[in-house]
């Protein structure tokens, strides 16, 4: 009764509860994008349901995903939800622990950072990453086998981005230490440090512990690095070491070696968790891979000779493949803002008070049939512009034609407008800057892998796997387990 009797007209409305302080929060966390659906469904577009105790209020579609990732300044803040979880993971003085401007000239950094120039030299670090990497790993020893594709998608991320990113002396430490540092890292990206980052667990003295010694590991190479003078490499970590803040001062080596785990973290989990979704779709659709195979003898020759950055522009299935397994299992659910004043929402009569959260879930607009035909339909092909499929009013990439409408945030030009119903790298002053660099990514491991393998379902069916959002990024369920067999070439 309390719910009825005490609602405030100008409040959106909220979803109905039993329990005070647990609320909705079970029924969201099980499988929010069918909470956000349902909810939609009864309420409209914009409604407010009880995350452990607070008020927090969704607004899905395109006008949501505009007046949340849009968000001004003095009204949503970033950093009051998320620091608890990445200050002690990535380290002080960085991302969420400064003030947001200092954030926005570190994400320049690491923005510019990724030039043409430096895409063309990662992509056969990435392409020999992966063949290595298929070549030397036990599992696929022999002409076909059963795999669960997850943990070697997540190995296969990590060898990728690091080498990349952070060149050769730390992608080696990997095959030794890093990687169980970066797996205590990890742990306290659980949601349940969202009330217990403070608290003396034996999770979270592995990941201080691990935070400390990866932050040493980073902070002895780029010692040495200068120690042995120029070099011509591509890679994040020396861009960093040359970049100074407008107020003069040189980033300080903890702030780089912060910003590489900062990087990394953000990247692996989105990264591994797309590129197992994609081979989980490949193997439920062989017909699809052998498409894949076929564009690229095609586009780049029968004999397939080692890919080049200009190659990925000819294989437009290829990139297909990303942008719609990123529509269906976009890695980031959720994305939160504290309301720092009472925001009134367009074209409506509510006011957000300042004691809620805003919660903006661009996919749900990504799987709703009136932008996407068939939302449910995993189909590359939809992003052909003559197919009956295409998405309709798609404004992620906005033309040259609306260069006027961008803003600058001090991280290079971002587009004014989210309202798109397509923004799985999110929008305005938090978007993400490693899209190009997850794109590049990505594509070079599936165009690699078609090269290698013929997937499909162990039962031969054309099922997936379902959803698991027991961490902060969704991800497939496991055991996700897939048939290859290898192709007779490209194994010498
Ligand atoms: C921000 C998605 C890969 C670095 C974001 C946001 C989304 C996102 C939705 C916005 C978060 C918010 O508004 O709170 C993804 C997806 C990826 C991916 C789907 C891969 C498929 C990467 C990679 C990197 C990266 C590879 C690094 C090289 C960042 C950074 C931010 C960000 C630094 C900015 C956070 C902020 O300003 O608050 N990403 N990302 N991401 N991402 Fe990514």
């Amino acid at each position: 009764f309390s719910q009825i009797l005490f609602k405030n007209p100008n409040e959106p409305p909220l979803v109905f509860h039993w329990f005070p302080f647990v609320g909705s929060t079970i029924t969201y966390g099980m499988d929010p994008p069918r909470f956000f659906q349902e909810n939609r469904a009864k309420y409209g577009d914009c409604f407010t349901f009880i995350l452990l105790g607070k008020k927090t209020t969704v607004y899905v579609g395109p006008r949501g995903n505009d007046f949340i990732l849009n968000g001004k300044i003095r009204d949503v803040c970033a950093e009051e939800i998320y620091t608890v979880l990445t200050t002690p993971v990535f380290g002080k003085d960085v991302v969420y622990d400064c003030p947001n401007s200092k954030l926005m000239e570190q994400k320049k950094f690491m923005k510019i950072a990724l030039t043409t120039e430096a895409f063309r030299s990662y992509v056969p670090i990435i392409s020999d990453e992966v063949t290595s990497y298929f070549k030397r790993t036990a599992d696929f020893k022999g002409q076909s086998g059963i795999v669960n594709i997850c943990p070697k998608m997540a190995q296969i991320t990590i060898f990728t981005a690091s080498h990349a990113l952070q060149g050769k002396e730390i992608r080696d430490k990997f095959d030794e230490t890093l990687a169980d540092l970066y797996h205590d890292l990890d742990m306290g990206f659980s949601p349940i440090n969202f009330m217990l980052h403070w608290a003396p667990l034996p999770w979270n003295n592995r990941r201080d512990h691990a935070q400390r010694t990866v932050a040493k590991i980073y902070m002895d190479t780029i010692q040495s690095r200068r120690a042995q003078g120029e070099s011509d490499a591509q890679d994040m970590m020396y861009h960093l070491m040359s970049s100074t803040y407008k107020n003069g001062v040189k980033i300080p080596d903890h702030e780089i070696a912060h910003m590489m785990i900062a990087l990394l973290m953000a990247g692996q989990h989105s990264s591994s968790s797309t590129s197992s979704w994609i081979m989980l779709r490949l193997a439920s659709r062989p017909d699809i891979m052998e498409e894949l195979y076929q564009e690229q003898v095609k586009a780049l020759g029968a004999d397939l000779p080692p890919l080049t950055y200009e190659d990925l522009a000819k294989l437009p299935l290829n990139q297909a493949i990303v942008k719609e397994t990123l529509r269906l299992h976009a890695p980031i659910h959720s994305i939160m803002r504290a309301v720092k004043q009472p925001m009134p929402v367009p074209g409506t009569k509510y006011v957000i008070p300042t004691n809620h959260v805003l919660l903006a879930a661009p996919g749900v607009s990504a799987t709703d049939a009136q932008h996407f035909p068939q939302p449910e339909l995993w189909e590359p092909h939809r992003w052909e512009k003559e197919s009956p499929l295409a998405p309709s009013m798609v404004r992620n990439e906005p033309d040259e034609e609306e260069e006027e409408d961008k803003i600058d945030y001090g991280y290079g030009l971002v587009s004014k407008g989210a309202a798109s119903p397509y923004l799985p790298f999110g929008a305005g002053r938090h978007r993400c800057i490693g899209e190009q660099f997850a794109n590049v990514q990505l594509q070079t491991i599936v165009a690699m892998t078609v090269r290698m393998f013929r997937f499909r379902n162990v039962d031969g069916s054309n099922k997936v796997s379902g959803t698991d959002y027991a961490s902060l990024f969704s991800r497939p369920l496991e055991p996700a387990n897939i048939c290859w067999e290898k192709r007779e070439r490209h194994w010498e």
